[in-house]
């Protein structure tokens, strides 16, 4: 099969076929999502936990092509995402198949790659960790990224408040699209001044780590979690704890692409709550995939570049047709 390989310079190569464990299903890869952490992975910060393959590529969608002998909720043939610890940039793939969920209803099947680490992301995150409730204020950075932009859709659908930050007013006015309430402009306002001026936020979906920390704790309200799920601001800073007390808030901390397969925490308890929460808002059409640009696999370097230039709104996928 075709697949990527390099680091420095990534380039197209051949693979030996995968083969399914008893648990795993193949799939016939028909797009790969591109995500962050595959630039990271690629610049020696983000290495693969251990077990998976040092190939990049998180997500994909396809149709499974073979199913290992104690797989039952899967056929040859049913068309599929699924979420990777690795190697979805190839033709094929071999995946538990506690990570697949089936492709939803109104969704074409390149258009479902952009769903799975972003779903299992806000999912695990915002319900799971956080329990972000009904009326209460979400405050998410980055809403025009993969992440944001899924997010807001999901929390608008179910009655949540959402303030974002971005760095244009064309991405802000496109998170306000897919329901985004407050807008903030991060390059020339003060996060904690407008979302403490709406009562301070409830929830914190944050993605710059260190560089944000102690101001996403000023923004807190009360009763407040801030969870963090990106390290683009640096990964060392001091905690407010006076602050953090005071408010009785909490700090969370979570990757999806560490947890294990099966069990508490796991990638599968992740997937099944996911198609739970998610999935119904997706085939209802209350949520949809936010594609920014589709580059052939033999233009993985185009790919990454377009994420790594800031201009993305949503996801950038790859196709291997
Ligand atoms: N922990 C996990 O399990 C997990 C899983 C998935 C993703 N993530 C993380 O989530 C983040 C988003 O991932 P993605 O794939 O959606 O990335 P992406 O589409 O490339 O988005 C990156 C975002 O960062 C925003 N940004 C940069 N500087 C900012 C600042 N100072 N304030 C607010 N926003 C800022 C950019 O917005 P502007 O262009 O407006 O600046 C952009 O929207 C990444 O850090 C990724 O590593 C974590």
């Amino acid at each position: 099969m075709r697949a990527i390989a390099g680091t420095d310079q990534l380039f197209v190569t051949t693979l030996p076929d995968p083969e399914p464990e008893p648990t795993d299903v193949v799939i016939d890869v028909v797009a790969a999502g591109v995500n962050r952490a595959d630039l990271l992975q690629r610049a020696g910060h983000y290495p693969p936990p251990p077990g998976a393959v040092d190939t990049l590529g998180l997500e994909v969608s396809g149709r499974i092509s073979a199913v290992g002998r104690h797989v039952s909720d899967w056929s040859i043939g049913d068309e599929v995402c699924a979420l990777l610890a690795g190697g979805g940039y190839a033709e094929k793939v071999a995946v538990p198949a506690v990570q697949v969920l089936p492709k939803p209803l109104g969704v074409d099947l390149i258009s479902a790659a952009a769903l799975p680490e972003v779903a299992c992301t806000v999912a695990s995150n915002l319900f799971d960790t956080a329990h972000l409730d009904n009326g209460e204020l979400l405050l998410i950075h980055g809403g025009s990224s993969g992440i944001g932009t899924h997010a807001t859709q999901v929390a608008h659908a179910l009655g949540i408040r959402v303030a974002v930050t971005a760095r244009t007013p064309d991405k802000l006015a496109r998170c306000q699209d897919l329901g985004a309430d407050i807008l903030i402009d991060y390059s020339t306002e003060d996060f904690v001044q407008v979302v403490r001026d709406s009562g301070g936020a409830d929830v914190i979906l944050d993605i710059m780590g260190a560089a944000y920390l102690e101001r996403n704790v000023k923004a807190l309200r009360t009763g407040g979690r801030l969870v963090i799920i990106g390290m683009q601001g640096g990964i060392k800073a001091e905690l407010p704890i006076g602050t953090l007390l005071s408010k009785r808030a909490t700090v969370h901390g979570t990757m999806l692409r560490s947890r294990p397969v099966e069990g508490v925490g796991s990638k599968a308890e992740v997937v099944a709550s996911t198609r739970r929460v998610t999935w119904p808002l997706i085939d209802e059409g209350r949520v949809r995939p936010i594609v920014d640009s589709t580059f052939p696999l033999d233009d993985v370097e185009a790919a990454h570049a377009r994420l790594d230039s800031g201009g993305a709104i949503g996801k950038v996928l790859l196709t291997m047709g």
